[in-house]
């Protein structure tokens, strides 16, 4: 296969923080820290994960002001509109501009009971209103124990993925749900390890080319003092990062990993 590049991605998800005058704050502090001529942060595309109600003005600052910054939802419904009370169409993130949506986070899989039916159903749901799904997969302590790293997160791969058209346009994150939030991030070796077989996966069901062109993220206790290691990894591209997205040097640093990265 023909080497391809693959621009990083370097995702925020602020989770259930942040109303929509924290946001604006976040994003143009953000924003500031990163124009810092010393400190470039190369080729690497940077993706904010507001709640639903911070969406708009985040969307009107990154407009007014002209900053590189894509936008993306935490979640969407299977449905395109109609009497579901609560739920938020994928049809009105595209009309917000956002770019990406989080699918399966192990979040929702865990307090929302989202079955592989359903994610499968909200891939197919972005795809049809031009959305890139973020589709997180991993396993849980127990996964890990009993099966190993890489057979939970690629069972749950295949079934987001199925009856998806080849070569749509995806992105994986690979998040073990003992590393989210605990501090204890997987190895890089650990990440590689799963995120390979991940994007075989990709080539299975959605084609080579589609393979070679999908973003793969790590995710779970990602900071600064970690994302070198990880970006080193060559199927992983990137990181989905919780708690330090919501710290601005911390996550500039993160943005900036091709600084510390060293050889
Ligand atoms: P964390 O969260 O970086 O706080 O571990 C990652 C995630 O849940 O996406």
């Amino acid at each position: 296969m023909a080497a391809v590049t693959r621009t990083p991605l370097i995702a925020g998800n602020w989770k259930m923080n942040l109303d929509h005058q924290q946001a604006i704050a976040l994003v143009q502090k953000l924003d500031w820290a990163l124009k810092d001529a010393k400190h470039e942060n190369g080729s690497v595309e940077v993706a904010l994960f507001p709640p639903f109600t911070d969406l708009r003005s985040v969307q009107t600052l990154i407009a007014a002001d002209k900053i590189s910054f894509a936008l993306g939802a935490q979640d969407l419904s299977v449905h395109d509109s109609g009497a579901y009370t609560g739920e938020i169409s994928g049809q009105f993130l595209a009309k917000l501009d956002c770019r990406y949506v989080i699918i399966g986070h192990s979040e929702r899989r865990q307090y929302h009971d989202e079955t592989d039916a359903v994610v499968a159903a909200k891939t197919k749901a972005a795809l049809r209103h031009g959305l890139v799904p973020v589709i997180c997969v991993g396993e849980t302590a127990e996964d890990l124990e009993k099966h190993g790293a890489s057979a939970v997160p690629v069972a749950q791969l295949e079934a987001a993925l199925e009856g998806v058209a080849p070569g749509a346009d995806i992105v994986v994150a690979y998040e073990p749900v003992w590393a989210i939030g605990s501090g204890q991030a997987a190895t890089p070796e650990q990440a590689q390890q799963v995120c390979a077989p991940l994007r075989a996966v990709v080539a299975d069901k959605l084609g080579a080319d589609a393979a070679a062109a999908t973003r793969v993220l790590y995710g779970g206790s990602v900071g600064a003092s970690n994302i070198a290691g990880f970006m080193r990894e060559p199927d992983v591209d990137g990181a989905l990062v919780g708690g330090a997205s919501l710290k601005v040097d911390d996550f500039a640093a993160i943005i900036r990993f091709q600084k510390h990265i060293g050889v």
